[in-house]
């Protein structure tokens, strides 16, 4: 079948006093207009309530519980995963096109009728400004799924294999024999989506744990699926205690594959985890391992560069949803002979930054909100603490927190005299990015001390105005980013455009928004009739 033309999802302005304004607040106010509104588990489609809550509160205003979340037990995992092997046969063996309608029915809800719903969860619960609420929640969850149903197309129709005369040689995608294990973040609604959504398109059903910190958004998700005609079954939405949930799913002998998105050493943990039980024979198949995790994403200045637009992309990778990107620009190499202008120019905008209460209508415009929860608030906290007093640090602009209301941290620039720094190694996940500064000839050395010096390689970007720097740049940092920028951020990754993800220990590098992704989801069966 051929799938509807795809484009990226067009984004609204919202600017003061607009239609999309008004409905914005009125969106915000029928989520908190009746106090905490309740999310249930859902298994096998059914709605359980009567479990232990916990509660996910506004991070711009800490008193506001926004939802309390069912918290599933062990019993509860277990008829989760029963649900999605019950679900299984009858998705499995409905065509595609069938399938796909479900992903780009969702598509069109999010679009149209649930838009100020799924930017209002996504604003008040995980922090985001209306601009980053919309360019996730809205325009890449929906180039996600419509992307998908393309790929999964196209990889279908793939039938690259010669057959002799009076034989058929034919390829059947099936999706995996067991059942799928979404893992999923707080930074992006939308990875979320793609997360639950590209193993179920290729016919997989899933068991899935949100963030508690997204559990507002990732249930409005739920409904538009709901809404959209996905079978029963087919997702299972299983909110809980991370451990026990996990450990429920991974000693399943049907556990066919983890999809997941979050820490580097939560990934390791339940890649040993999965090691272990296949040693043990616990596994009817090899589980397929996907993940996406951490990231000490660069920004390295060469001398010609323009230096204006290297510190605003500075300004913006580093800060914009408070660096709580997995791409967000975390350490930057500045030449010597351009440090000053560098830094004058980066922090006069950094000190404009007012920081804002998003689930105010004053502040769905502001550039920066709160970071996500108290847990992360204390650790950068002391991160600028403990730079206060290190003497190979300085805080060159920012540094100031407060939690009395939300868990605010003031956008941070910070400078080192060590180029080995913890700090240039270590990621924060907030608003907080050092600087080196580095004598102009020592371009060649600082290029191959950001390829060794730390253990990711997900995003990275050199700005330069040379073209040899730009080649040497691309050549010496062959791995040290899955997405390497040339004169632009390190964040922003449009689905269709830029395929997402990176190596060593950022992540299997699958690639979020493309068909290589989707392909971690069939296990191909190779069939050969003689006539
Ligand atoms: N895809 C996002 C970006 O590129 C991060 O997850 O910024």
């Amino acid at each position: 079948f051929k799938p509807p033309p795809i484009k990226n999802e067009p984004t609204l302005e919202f600017s003061k006093g607009s239609l999309e304004w008004d409905y914005l607040k009125e969106g915000i106010l029928q989520l908190t207009d009746n106090g905490p509104i309740d999310v249930p588990l859902v298994i096998g489609g059914q709605k359980i309530y009567d479990r232990e809550v916990v509660p996910q509160v506004n991070p711009s205003n800490k008193k506001q519980v926004l939802a309390n979340a069912r918290q599933a037990t062990k019993d509860d995992v277990q008829n989760a995963i029963t649900a999605a092997k019950d679900a299984k046969n009858k998705w499995m063996s409905m065509p595609l096109h069938e399938r796909s309608a479900v992903f780009l029915k969702a598509a069109d809800l999010i679009s149209t009728k649930y838009r100020y719903k799924m930017l209002a969860a996504t604003m008040l619960g995980q922090g985001k400004n209306v601009f980053q609420a919309e360019i996730d929640a809205v325009a890449e969850l929906i180039d996600f799924f419509k992307f998908n149903v393309t790929y999964a197309s196209e990889l279908y129709s793939q039938q690259p294999l010669e057959s002799a005369p009076g034989v058929w040689n034919r390829a059947e995608y099936r999706p995996l024999e067991g059942f799928v294990y979404a893992v999923t973040p707080f930074n992006f609604t939308a990875i979320a989506a793609n997360l639950i959504g590209a193993p179920a398109l290729m016919g997989n059903t899933v068991v899935w744990k949100p963030s508690a910190s997204a559990i507002l958004s990732n249930y409005v998700l739920l409904e538009v699926l709901e809404e959209a005609g996905i079978p029963a079954g087919v997702i299972n939405f299983v909110p809980g205690e991370p451990r026990l949930v996990t450990d429920e799913v991974l000693d399943d002998p049907c556990f066919s594959a983890l999809h997941f998105t979050g820490s580097t050493n939560v990934f390791k943990s339940l890649y040993s985890k999965i090691s272990s039980n296949v040693n043990k024979d616990i596994y009817r198949e090899f589980p397929r391992l996907v993940g996406e995790t951490g990231g000490k994403n660069f920004h390295i200045i060469h001398p010609s560069a323009n230096i204006e637009h290297a510190a605003l992309s500075t300004l913006r990778g580093s800060f914009e949803y408070q660096g709580q990107k997995c791409s967000a620009t975390s350490r930057v190499f500045v030449p010597e002979s351009k440090w000053e202008q560098f830094k004058a120019i980066l922090s006069d905008n950094m000190n404009q930054i007012q920081q804002t209460n998003i689930s105010s209508s004053s502040g769905f415009h502001g550039f920066v909100g709160p970071v996500i929860h108290q847990q992360s608030y204390d650790k950068l906290s002391k991160v600028i603490e403990d730079a206060e007093t290190d003497p190979e640090l300085e805080i060159v602009s920012g540094g100031k927190h407060s939690d009395s209301v939300g868990f605010f941290v003031q956008p941070t620039l910070l400078r080192t005299s060590n180029a080995d720094h913890e700090y240039l190694k270590t990621e924060f996940f907030g608003p907080i990015v050092t600087a080196y500064v580095y004598s102009d000839a020592e371009f060649s050395t600082i290029l191959h001390k950001i390829d060794t010096s730390t253990q990711y390689g997900l995003t990275g970007s050199i700005f330069a105005c040379d073209r040899s720097a730009i080649v040497e740049a691309e050549e010496t940092l062959r791995y040290a980013a899955g997405n390497f920028y040339i004169n632009d951020k390190s964040t922003g990754a449009v689905v269709g455009q830029q395929w997402f993800g990176g190596a060593r220990m950022s992540g299997t590098n699958d690639k979020a928004g493309s068909a290589n992704i989707l392909s971690r989801f069939v296990s191909i069966r190779n069939i050969k009739e003689n006539f």
